[in-house]
């Protein structure tokens, strides 16, 4: 049976169901949200489907970023055996369903009217050749700075770093405080995520998408792309001994306990902070990255679906593609997982400060034209090109004998071939 009538009868028996009561059925599901904050968003997952007697089967593949994730499922659809739903974002997406073996969701999507409750640039990236592949179920801003209140005071940082001047001077009165200034995790995409946030701040949006995700030479060879590069080495200067091969979680726990100032992060750290049991503005604040106030770099976190053999398996998946965006899922996920809801006109009355601030800036940088897709967070590049860019980025981070000048002639020859 083609998919498209297969998930049309996907639908129905989910209409079906809401009306007669409920069925069980199996899903597994590839994901790696495995710190304090994600498993608690993803334990409000698990108990919705629980509550319509579906089982769970957990497929965590522990990792911050996902690659580990990325490279565990390749293994299992070449083995013919994937899993229900996967993690999986951005141009991969496109990758995936190039192979022909992800389930076609359009039955599902216009019975709930996708289209309709979707940023368009979120429902393209759901789409192949026009038809709905993947579920979206946030979005994340990558471009905050975090940082404990406390330290703050205690080094007489009053205000905010509008820029990055400011950020190093704050960074000094953190130090002379005898506390680590930048809680940072030296791993590929932790340094790549911070890179990203540099760049942004540096040479702003349009300079942002020249470079990152366009690879214009004339971005990439340009002087602002020097400053990027000398900004994002001075900042190393900022980090602790122990900071090499550190998780992203463990590195935020340092600014919960006030044992550091600050941490470059998207706001999945917010979870963190969330889990610890503390609150914005009074015991950690929430500050766009130094220069980047004005601009909003997006990570959505979405769900293929896999082509499944049986009935039940597919009734399952069909609820799960069904739950994964509707209001209650996304209003109950989000509030712990740090992000804000994809699916608009979800109420914001119940999401703190810095998920109010996050949701106004994303509107307001969708219309001014500064909404910029995360390159770090695999929202622009094609997994390959990412993972080239990841590898100069974070090369560059731990070698002081890479020049600048290498570093930018590594970037130059990261375009593709025409
Ligand atoms: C994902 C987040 C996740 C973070 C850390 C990001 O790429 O989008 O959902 O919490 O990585 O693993």
């Amino acid at each position: 049976m083609p998919q498209s009538h297969r998930f049309r009868r996907v639908v129905a028996s989910l209409l079906a169901s809401v009306c007669l009561g409920a069925w069980a059925g199996e899903v597994e599901v590839l994901h790696y949200w495995t710190s304090g904050g994600e498993a608690k968003s993803l334990a409000e997952l698990k108990g919705m489907m629980a509550q319509r007697g579906h089982s769970w089967k957990d497929f965590a593949v522990v990792g911050g970023g996902g690659q580990n994730a990325m490279d565990v499922l390749k293994a299992r659809v070449l083995a013919g055996n994937p899993p229900a739903a996967a993690n999986i974002k951005g141009p991969a997406i496109q990758e995936w369903a190039s192979l022909n073996v992800l389930s076609n969701l359009d039955a599902m999507a216009s019975f709930d009217r996708w289209d309709e409750v979707l940023p368009k640039v979120v429902a393209d990236q759901m789409k192949y050749k026009g038809r709905y592949v993947a579920v979206p179920v946030n979005v994340h801003r990558v471009n905050w700075l975090w940082a404990n209140a406390e330290v703050l005071r205690k080094a007489g940082v009053n205000e905010a770093p509008r820029n990055f001047d400011e950020f190093f001077k704050a960074a000094d009165k953190v130090r002379a405080a005898g506390l680590i200034a930048l809680a940072h995790g030296g791993q590929d995409w932790q340094d790549f995520t911070t890179f990203e946030s540099v760049v942004l701040g540096v040479g702003g949006p349009k300079f942002y998408d020249s470079a990152l995700v366009k690879l214009e030479p004339a971005a990439l060879g340009s002087d602002t792309m020097r400053r990027s590069l000398d900004t994002f080495r001075r900042l190393r200067g900022y980090v602790d001994d122990a900071s090499r091969g550190r998780d992203w979680n463990v590195t935020t726990e340092l600014v919960i306990q006030g044992k550091a100032g600050f941490q470059f992060m998207g706001d999945w750290a917010k979870g963190e902070f969330l889990a610890a049991g503390q609150q914005p503005g009074k015991d950690f604040r929430c500050f766009p990255a130094p220069g980047t106030a004005e601009a909003f770099t997006f990570n959505v976190d979405s769900f293929a679906m896999f082509q499944l053999k049986g009935w039940e398996a597919q009734k399952a998946q069909g609820y799960l593609a069904f739950l994964l965006m509707g209001k209650d899922f996304q209003e109950r996920f989000n509030l712990r997982k740090g992000s804000i809801p994809v699916r608009q006109n979800v109420a914001m009355d119940k999401f703190d400060e810095c998920a109010k601030v996050s949701s106004g800036d994303f509107s307001k940088a969708a219309k001014a034209g500064t909404l910029v897709p995360s390159v770090a967070h695999g929202m622009a590049l094609a997994p390959g090109q990412q993972a080239a860019m990841r590898k100069l980025v974070s090369d560059f981070w731990n070698n002081p004998q890479l020049s600048v000048n290498d570093a930018q002639k590594q970037l130059l020859a990261l375009r593709p071939a025409h």
